[in-house]
């Protein structure tokens, strides 16, 4: 396989097990490589807030002796344009062609974090703020949360359960929970990912109507009844989506499908996963967040590791 050029789904690495394994190593001794990355510079993009991606991607390259440069571009930057051949005579004030060129000069990788707009599925789906700066960069494209993925988070996630389960086949279960407002399908359709890897029995569950995209879900196991669905798990993956089919649609905000210590007793006595920020008593209830089997913060110290082996991968591969 050719080497990485850019890293915006699980599916550009050459084995996301190989990189979970990586990073293992990276978080055994996180300074081991750090002449990799000296008298190079990451800039990280950020178009929507963050506190676990846009830390732990600044320490992940330290660690590697980079410099990192971090923008806003919801407040700090232009206004930028995507669009080909048109005329600028709105608010937009550069275009992706000039942005992706000049910040290349500065910078020997771009990390982008460009959320779903939630109400073009079209330009959604077509990732359209990572793939023109991709189309237009001279350095390599790295995702710290697209329109539709979030590799550095599932990158986590593996970790997190090749340190903790000890299960050879666990049972795995991606469960939706309420949310009051419209959340992307990134970290759901990333974990799936994920799960194409992994050896485990997975199994994803979600009131009616909120189905995932079809073609990223294949032949997964979906359980429309939720009790049913955490029988006997061994890992309970909580998160949020609004509706695909009805795109960017809120159905439901009920608190019967919220995880709750109730709920968790009926598995086998399951770790529980979110990748945060969490609503606490909305998603999960305070019981199954602050109890011993929950895995959130160690997820948030993945993020670190998961960075790094990316990182180390680029600077490594040329
Ligand atoms: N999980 C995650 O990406 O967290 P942030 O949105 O805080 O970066």
């Amino acid at each position: 396989m050719s080497p990485m050029k850019n890293f915006i789904t699980l599916n550009d690495l050459a084995s996301p097990i190989k990189t979970i394994q990586l990073a293992k190593s990276c978080k055994k001794d996180p300074f081991g490589h750090v002449h990799l990355g000296q008298r190079k510079t990451i800039g990280l993009l950020f178009f929507n807030p963050s506190l676990r991606t846009r830390l732990s991607t600044q320490k992940a390259a330290k660690n590697l002796g980079l410099d990192v440069m971090v923008m806003n571009f919801s407040n700090e930057a232009w206004a930028i344009e995507y669009e080909n051949e048109t005329i600028m005579s709105g608010l937009r004030s550069e275009h992706t062609k000039e942005a992706a060129q000049v910040v290349s000069q500065y910078c020997d990788f771009i990390a982008i974090r460009a959320f779903a707009s939630l109400t073009d599925q079209k330009r959604d789906e077509e990732e359209v703020v990572l793939r023109k700066f991709a189309a237009f960069a001279s350095v390599p494209i790295i995702n710290m949360e697209s329109a539709t993925a979030h590799p550095l988070q599932a990158l986590a996630d593996g970790l997190t359960i090749e340190e903790q389960v000890t299960i050879k086949q666990p049972k795995i279960v991606l469960s939706w929970a309420p949310h009051p407002k419209a959340l992307p399908h990134a970290v759901a359709n990333s974990f799936i990912g994920l799960m194409n890897h992994t050896k485990a029995d997975f199994v994803i569950t979600h009131p009616e109507g909120y189905d995932l995209n079809h073609a990223i879900v294949g032949n997964h196991k979906v359980e429309y009844n939720q009790e049913k669905a955490l029988e006997g798990a061994d890992v309970v993956y909580v998160k949020n989506w609004c509706s695909y089919t009805d795109y960017g649609a809120i159905l439901r905000t009920d608190n019967k499908w919220m995880m709750t210590r109730e709920k968790m007793k009926q598995t086998n006595d399951a770790f529980f996963m979110h990748c945060l920020p969490i609503r606490r008593n909305v998603v999960a209830s305070d019981g199954v967040l602050d109890h011993a089997k929950s895995l959130v913060i160690e997820q948030a110290n993945n993020r670190t590791f998961a960075a790094q082996a990316v990182l180390q991968e680029f600077l490594t591969n040329g």
